[in-house]
């Protein structure tokens, strides 16, 4: 288990895995006040890995996120022949193979609880004569693989898993991969990507066509590594086009700090009374910062910054202070693929607004690392917050600032962002919340304990 407390900087690269687990109380706050700089982002930190290793050359990253899901994607890229390092907090070097240069792994991969690095991988590896099997944690295990399966199998990859497409799984490489043209069936920035780097050691063009934009980290980063990516706006959704067989060229590049991290600190500091909280460098790419949008449109006085532009995405400092005055929305449902990891955070904050927020079109919740809408639908029902569902939509109805009784005990199915939203709920509930395990925060925030305590959370330590 990765420790929730902040490492101390050092040469050692971190220990990733799971443990016992590691119940965690969070006490009612009196103010979240201070600066709270957020981990490097996920999503751009395993393609900075992904991406590194099929160059030829070093690439060079900083700020990498040294959460569990990335620390696994730099053990597979080694297990797939890449040479990656760590010279200190957060910088990494890869020097990688090229495309199509990809070794045949000699044990199982095991990506622990990331979805979107085994994916990724599987993408990477499938248009290559080699065969590899990928493994998880539970969670990562009862997840769907058919949907990056069906895809790769277009270019001539076999996969062969446990029932409903589970893991463990291997992929069999195409020897002689075919482009393909994929139109993604759900909104998945995983499928997309899958693709599209599969179709990095195909011959030809290949094209992904997603009729609603999702984050298009791949896109601009496969661009920066010298790949000829095009995007199309048609009426039938965005058109990617990939010419195969580049030859890409190492980067030095900067990962950005997460929203998806930032979105806590934010969210706790709107709930709690008296604060006043900065998150300084957050990437605001519109196919990431649908959450901030949103909880503006509820009355938060969340502002942005000092905006500016850096490596050509919008970035600026965020200010969240406590918002009484928030009231309920209906989340406009086009907007889901742009905040779909933030509705467990939203649904803490929508706990403490006027009014009923409606969140519709948002059935992919049910297959992230938990099903998230059943996770916290069951556990703001134990802390006194009324939550409706159903297959594709869940709504929150609102107890007001300060009005939510808290006083429970909630599992967070090895799901970090449940966990963290749980524990942001008990920050400003009337009683302490309890997530059974706080362990899978290390997957993506390993620092969130210190990070919040500095801001004047309380936490207290259970017993298991
Ligand atoms: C991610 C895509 C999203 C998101 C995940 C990260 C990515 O998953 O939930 O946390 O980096 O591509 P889906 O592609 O399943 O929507």
């Amino acid at each position: 288990m990765g420790a929730l407390t902040e490492p101390e900087i050092s040469d050692e690269e971190p220990m990733s895995g799971h443990g016992p687990a590691i119940p965690l109380t969070a006490m009612k706050a009196t103010a979240l006040t201070g600066v709270a700089h957020v981990p490097g982002d996920k999503s751009i930190s395993h393609r900075s890995l992904i991406l590194g290793a099929l160059s030829v050359g070093e690439t060079r990253v900083r700020g990498l996120l040294e959460g569990e899901d990335v620390l696994a994607t730099a053990e597979a890229m080694r297990r797939f022949g890449a040479d990656v390092s760590r010279s200190t907090e957060g910088e990494w070097s890869v020097h990688g193979v090229g495309t199509g240069g990809f070794m045949e792994p000699e044990d199982v991969i095991d990506c622990g609880n990331a979805g979107t690095g085994v994916r990724l991988i599987m993408g990477a590896m499938a248009t290559t004569a080699i065969a590899a099997t990928f493994t998880g944690d539970a969670s990562l295990r009862s997840r769907p693989m058919a949907r990056i399966t069906d895809p790769l199998a277009e270019f001539g990859a076999r996969a062969y898993g446990r029932s409903q497409g589970r893991l463990p799984m291997t992929i069999i490489g195409a020897h002689d991969p075919v482009p393909v043209r994929y139109t993604l069936p759900v909104p998945s920035a995983q499928v997309k990507s899958a693709v599209l780097l599969a179709g990095l050691n195909a011959p030809g063009e290949t094209v992904v066509i997603e009729p609603e934009a999702t984050r298009d980290h791949t896109e601009r980063m496969l661009r920066g590594f010298g790949a000829e990516v095009s995007v199309e706006e048609t009426g039938d959704g965005r058109v990617i086009t990939l010419r195969g067989e580049p030859e890409l060229t190492p980067q030095s590049i900067d990962v950005p700090r997460d929203p998806s991290s930032a979105a806590f600190p934010v969210c706790a500091a709107l709930i709690v009374e008296g604060s006043d909280v900065l998150v300084p460098n957050i990437g605001l790419n519109p196919t990431r910062s649908g959450l901030f949008e949103t909880l503006r449109e509820m009355g938060a006085n969340l502002t942005y910054e000092n905006p500016r532009e850096e490596s050509g995405e919008p970035v600026a400092d965020l200010r969240a202070r406590f918002s009484p005055d928030m009231k309920g929305i209906e989340v406009p449902p086009e907007r889901a693929a742009s905040m779909i990891d933030e509705y467990p955070i939203l649904s803490v904050v929508a706990s403490f607004a006027e009014g009923q927020t409606m969140m519709r079109g948002v059935k992919e919740l049910r297959v992230k690392e938990s099903d998230r809408i059943d996770a916290m639908a069951v556990g703001l029902r134990t802390a006194g917050v009324t939550v409706e569902e159903g297959e594709d939509w869940w709504a929150v109805t609102g107890v007001g600032p300060g009005g939510v009784p808290g006083g429970a005990r909630v599992e967070a199915r090895l799901d970090h962002r449940i966990a963290m939203s749980f524990l942001c709920l008990g920050m400003a509930a009337k009683k302490p919340v309890t997530v059974d395990d706080a362990g899978p925060i290390a997957t993506s925030f390993p620092v969130f304990q210190d990070l919040m305590e500095g801001l004047g959370a309380v936490f207290r330590r259970q017993n298991a």
